[in-house]
């Protein structure tokens, strides 16, 4: 990245261009769970591992999480996805596929390290991936989680839908969206009365509003949008998809727009840093879902970003907004607690000079003269000043902290 010749030296990115409120509780007597107070920050299995995951799997990332210095930048839940389930005995209690023998001893193992461990379900019969889901064993399977030992949950619509939506035939739109929230409703009562604190992800796709209600379900997040790809489209719409929504997040309720692929696919080193410095932008929840044991150093330094990852953590917990776009440059500032500031400014143009020369708007975002910041991704110290010209190579990002916006 080059700004203007004058501040060509302290912006040069090296060989590239470059919350607290407590969860909501319905129809409990117990006190709110104190969890995900800022964005849940972990690694999932399902981006890298998809159907192949095993207990090994989940134990090597676990060790992973500790050895590569993840877990001491906040890196703490290892989440099993989908392919976890076996079938259910006589009495209805759930147990686990041949790939997980011993669910108990995995949680211990993953506890003994200082993390914490999460698990997958779906309120239809099936999951996604066609196995054994709660419907109908919601209390049953709470309770399952909790005598396990688990932290999280993400509970991933699938085939209610077709099972008991389509099934029930709702007169109308609000009939089914009741149905749709009930589904939620009912686990989310599960969890409170099996007693132990647990993350509450919702996965439907972010249909419905769930922005609107999730909260109300006792969600700590929920997903914004269908499933995330490798690749720079995916990652640059689901982005886009976010704009509107910062009003619904805050401590202990958050937009999902994902997991992240940092490291996987063909993205590069460009691809990589947007796609963190955004979920940063947008306090998402910070789930790794690469392949931790073979992580190259880049992608490390990427993860492990501790001024990034201090954006999405910030405590205050306010979402990003897109100030505004200029072609294919986009703009989006967050507030941060002390009254800071970040700015992130991406290309998305297919080439470095695509939307050129591109000037930097400081006036559009309320700030007045230069401004004194830190560029996130080379450590320097860089002034901001209104008009000046900025060169991003494509698909890379101009990422600055202001700690006293004028
Ligand atoms: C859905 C979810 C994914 C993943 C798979 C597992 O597609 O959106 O994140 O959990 O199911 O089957």
């Amino acid at each position: 990245m080059r700004v203007s010749s004058l501040l060509l030296a302290c912006v040069l990115i090296p060989g590239s261009a470059w919350g607290q409120h407590p969860r909501p509780v319905l129809g409990s007597a117990a006190p709110p769970a104190q969890v995900a107070l800022t964005p849940p920050m972990g690694w999932n299995s399902w981006n890298f591992f998809a159907r192949r995951v095993t207990d090994q799997d989940i134990r090597n990332a676990a060790d992973q999480l500790v050895s590569t210095g993840m877990k001491d930048a906040g890196y703490v839940y290892v989440n099993i996805d989908d392919t976890w389930e076996g079938e259910r005995d006589a009495g209805g209690e759930l147990h686990p596929n041949a790939k997980f023998p011993d669910m108990k001893a995995l949680a211990d193992y993953v506890h003994s390290k200082g993390l914490k461990l999460g698990i997958y379900s779906s309120p239809g019969p099936r999951t996604c991936a066609g196995y054994a889901a709660s419907l109908g064993h919601e209390v049953q399977d709470a309770q399952l989680y909790a005598s396990w030992g688990i932290d999280y949950l993400k509970y991933d619509l699938c085939s209610y839908r077709e099972a008991v939506m389509a099934a029930e035939a709702p007169a109308d739109k609000a009939a089914e969206m009741r149905l749709m929230i009930a589904a939620y409703d009912k686990m989310d009562k599960a969890l409170k009365a099996a007693g132990r604190p647990i993350v509450y992800s919702l996965c439907q796709y972010g249909w419905d509003a769930v922005w609107e209600w999730g909260p109300k379900v006792g969600a700590n997040l929920w997903r914004t949008t269908g499933d995330i790809k490798p690749n720079w489209q995916s990652i640059y719409s689901i982005l886009n998809q976010q704009a509107g929504l910062a009003r619904y997040a805050g401590p202990g309720h958050w937009n999902d727009p994902d997991m992240l692929e940092v490291g996987n696919g063909n993205l590069t080193l460009a691809e990589n840093r947007t796609h963190f410095s955004m979920w940063a932008m947008l306090a998402a929840p910070l789930l790794a879902g690469n392949d931790l044991p073979n992580m190259t150093p880049e992608i490390r330094a990427i993860l492990t970003n501790r001024d990034v990852i201090a954006i999405d953590q910030d405590r205050l917990g306010r979402q990003a907004t897109r100030a505004y776009s200029d072609g294919e440059v986009d703009v989006w500032t967050r507030h941060l607690s002390g009254r800071a500031m970040a700015i992130a400014v991406v290309n998305a143009g297919p080439d470095r000079f695509s939307t050129h020369p591109f000037h930097l708007n400081l006036d559009s975002l309320g700030l007045k003269g230069p401004q004194k910041g830190k560029n996130l991704w080379t450590g320097d110290e860089v002034t901001l000043s209104n008009g000046m010209p900025v060169e991003i190579a494509s698909h890379d990002v101009l990422l600055v902290r202001i700690p006293s916006p004028r």
